[in-house]
C-alpha cells in the first residue's frame, strides 16, 4: 500500500516507518522538522518537509504521491505547552488534522490511522481502562485528540473513511528525544548516560502502563493491513495493561546498566494521575495483535541506545 505518514521523522514515526517498509509499503513521510530529525527518516522512504497546517503544500502531495492510505503521527506533543497555549496546540493537532482528512475527502482517500492517546481518560473512572470508560480529558493535548477521533467519526459516516484510532498508554524505546522533556524513561537514561540526578515528582510510587515503541510500530502495520483487507476500524487501546511506577523503572535501569541512578525527590506536581494502565483485549480481538517486548526488555534496548548517542 501506498501510505502518507505523517511524523515520520519522529519518534515513534520513524518506528512506524521501517516496519511498514519492512511489509512492503511504499511510504512518503511529512514532517516538519519542529522536533523530528532528518537522520531519523529511513533512507528507502521518500520525504516532504511539510507543515501539516500547509493545506495547499499538502494538496500536491497527495496529488503526486496517491495514497491509498494515511498513517498520522504529526502532533504538538508537549502537555504543559497545550496548558500554556491551548489555540497553538489545536492548531497543529486538530487544524492540521482536519486538513488531512478533508484531503482525504477530496482525493478518494479511505483509510486513516490516527495516533490517539491515554490522555483522552484523564483520571480514568476504570482500571484497567478499557475503550469505553468515560474520556474527560483534562489538558488541551488531550483534550485536541479526543476531538480529532470525533471529527473521525463524522468524517467516516460522511465521507466513507474508514479510521484507526490508536490509544497509546506511555510509549518509550529508542530515538525518543533525551534533550526535551519527554518521557520519563528517555529522561533517566540521558541522565544516567551524564551521571545526572533525575527529578522524582512524588514518591516515585506512581503507575503508568509503559508499552515499548517496537509494539506500537508493530500494532500500526497490522492496523494498515486490517484496514488494507477491509476490516473494521474503531477505536484500540495500545499498551501492556500492566502497571508500573516509575521506582520499578529506576532499579530496572540500575540493574541493566549496572550502577545506581541518581535522583532527587520533589513536591507531586497537582493534577498528576496517581496510577493509570490500561485494557488491551479489544486490540487483541480485533487486530490480532499483543506486544511482546518486556519492560526489562524494553529499558535494555533504551539504554543501549542511549549510552551510544
Ligand atoms: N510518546 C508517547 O508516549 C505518545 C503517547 C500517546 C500518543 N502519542 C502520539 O504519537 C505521535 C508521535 O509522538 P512522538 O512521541 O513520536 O513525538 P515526536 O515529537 O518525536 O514526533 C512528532 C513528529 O511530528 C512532527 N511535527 C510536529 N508538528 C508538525 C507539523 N505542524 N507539521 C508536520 N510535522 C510536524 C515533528 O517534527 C515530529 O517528527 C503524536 O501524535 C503523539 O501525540 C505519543
Amino acid at each position: 500500500m501506498k501510505t502518507i505518514l505523517t511524523g515520520g521523522a519522529g519518534f515513534i514515526g520513524s518506528h512506524i516507518c521501517r516496519e511498514l517498509l519492512e511489509n512492503g509499503h511504499k511510504v512518503l513521510i511529512i514532517d516538519d522538522l519542529s522536533t523530528g530529525k532528518e537522520e531519523n527518516i529511513a533512507p528507502e522512504a521518500e520525504f516532504e518537509k511539510c507543515d501539516i497546517r500547509d493545506a495547499g503544500a499538502l494538496n500536491k502531495i497527495f496529488s503526486s504521491f496517491k495514497p491509498d492510505i494515511i498513517n498520522h503521527h504529526a502532533a504538538q506533543i508537549d502537555v504543559r505547552v497545550s496548558a500554556e497555549d491551548p489555540a497553538h496546540d489545536a492548531d497543529i493537532n486538530i487544524a492540521g488534522s482536519l486538513n488531512l482528512l478533508n484531503l482525504c475527502a477530496e482525493h478518494g482517500v479511505k483509510k486513516f490511522v490516527f495516533a490517539s492517546t491515554c490522555a483522552v481518560y484523564g483520571h480514568a473512572s476504570k482500571l484497567p481502562t478499557d475503550e469505553q470508560t468515560p474520556q474527560n480529558p483534562e489538558s488541551p493535548y488531550g483534550i485536541a485528540k479526543l476531538c480529532v477521533e470525533n471529527y473521525l467519526r463524522f468524517f467516516k459516516s460522511a465521507r466513507g473513511i474508514d479510521f484507526a484510532s490508536l490509544r497509546y498508554s506511555n510509549v518509550y524505546g529508542e530515538r525518543q528525544r533525551i534533550e526535551k522533556m519527554t518521557g520519563i524513561v528517555a529522561i533517566l537514561c540521558g541522565n544516567h548516560k551524564k551521571g545526572a540526578k533525575t527529578t522524582i515528582f512524588g514518591d516515585g510510587e506512581q503507575t503508568r502502563d509503559y508499552v515499548h515503541c517496537s509494539d506500537v510500530a508493530k500494532a500500526n502495520s497490522i492496523c494498515s493491513e486490517h484496514l488494507g483487507a477491509g476490516g473494521a476500524g474503531g477505536i484500540f487501546n495500545i499498551c501492556t495493561g500492566k502497571e508500573n511506577s516509575l521506582n520499578r523503572i529506576i532499579d530496572l535501569l540500575a540493574e541493566v546498566s549496572g550502577k545506581e541512578v541518581k535522583t532527587e525527590k520533589a513536591a507531586r506536581k497537582s493534577g498528576d494521575v496517581d496510577r493509570i494502565f490500561l485494557d488491551n483485549s479489544l486490540a487483541g480481538e480485533t487486530l490480532d495483535w499483543k506486544p511482546l517486548i518486556s519492560l526489562k526488555e524494553g529499558i535494555e534496548k533504551t539504554w543501549k541506545w542511549a549510552r551510544g548517542n
